[in-house]
């Protein structure tokens, strides 16, 4: 099976850009779908192979345009943040649904889907749960004669996360961290073994119809990745770890303001491990990179910063 294009949907994200990156890399033409060109990064924009076009996912006609000449479609799309009421179940678990249809009706038989470590139709958030009704959408395709590969990884940390990043400008602020659920476990795997992974899949009949669980080689708590990420960035700083209760309000406070960064459904997330209980697939042969070897490579340490800064203002 020959992979040439792709349409890479949600690809205009954190992890669709270092997907996008690999896939040029190989030569291989991505089609990516975003709503809003403007706010797609740089980095995504220049790729040679790739092409970032402005439509609306949730229309059929726009998805066959996506679709139309691809051999393989990756689905990307999730969100951590309700905005509306419904918005996990069509994000997670209809949209994935409407995917696999374009794909019966473009003739496109390749279809690697993103879900989430966790996911699980009994799970204790809407977030979990959703994404578990979007896998099992997906993989009920077998008669379709679409094949389908399932990702479920622990939270990913690399270039341009929305996790780690967060935490270093949280440090960089306060003077101290009030953290809610500290103790929630976490086994962070980094984006470009992740973004490997897809993209070995995509043309090897040895994945088809498998579900793989995707974690880095090391168990952290909340806390110790704030810590971590502390002593990266030269801010290291007095955590408070909160009980169930004080959790909880912090997160339902939170749910308040003009950007969300925390909810109580993240919280229900975290109240079950987010651990892989399997070694990483022996199908993907390299493995999986050190969160510490990592870190210092793209998260700034406060005495540089200033310098990078100034030196990024002139674009040099
Ligand atoms: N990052 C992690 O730690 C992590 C861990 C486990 C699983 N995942 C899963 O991995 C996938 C990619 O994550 P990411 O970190 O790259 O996320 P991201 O940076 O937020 O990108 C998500 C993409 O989904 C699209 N999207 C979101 N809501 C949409 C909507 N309502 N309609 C249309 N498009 C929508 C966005 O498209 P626009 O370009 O239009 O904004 C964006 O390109 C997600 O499915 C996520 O659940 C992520």
């Amino acid at each position: 099976m020959q992979i040439r294009n792709v349409a890479l949907i949600g690809g205009a994200g954190f992890v669709g850009t270092h997907l996008a990156s690999l896939l040029s890399e190989r030569g291989i033409a991505c089609m990516v779908p975003t709503r809003s060109r403007e706010r797609a990064k740089r980095e995504l924009l220049v790729l040679p192979t790739v092409s970032v076009v402005e439509c609306n996912i949730h229309q059929d006609a726009d998805l066959d345009a996506i679709l139309a000449g691809a051999d393989a479609v990756v689905n990307l799309v999730g969100i951590l943040h309700e905005s509306r009421r419904d918005a996990f179940e069509r994000a997670h678990a209809e949209l994935p649904a409407r995917v696999l249809a374009a794909c019966q009706r473009a003739g496109v038989k390749r279809f690697v889907h993103m879900s989430a470590l966790g996911a699980d139709l009994q799970g204790p958030s809407r977030y979990l749960r959703s994404k578990a009704e979007g896998e099992a959408r997906v993989l009920a395709a077998g008669a379709t004669g679409v094949d389908v590969t399932v990702f479920r990884p622990s939270v990913i940390f690399g270039r341009g996360d929305s996790f780690l990043n967060l935490f270093a400008n949280m440090l960089r602020l306060a003077p101290f961290i009030p953290l809610g659920s500290p103790n929630a476990r976490f086994q962070p795997v980094w984006v470009e073994d992740v973004a490997r992974a897809f993209a070995d899949a995509l043309a090897n009949p040895a994945t088809f119809g498998q579900r793989y669980d995707l974690c880095g080689p090391t168990v952290y708590t909340l806390r110790d990745l704030i810590e971590i990420t502390g002593r990266t960035i030269g801010c290291p700083r007095p955590i408070i770890g909160l009980g169930k209760t004080a959790s909880y309000l912090q997160a339902f406070a939170m749910e308040f303001a003009p950007v969300k960064l925390l909810t109580r459904d993240n919280l229900r997330s975290m109240s079950v491990d987010n651990v892989c209980n399997c070694p990483w697939p022996e199908i993907f042969p390299s493995q999986p990179a050190h969160l510490e070897a990592v870190l210092p490579t793209y998260l700034q340490c406060a005495r540089n910063r200033s310098y990078d800064e100034y030196r990024s203002r002139p674009r040099r």
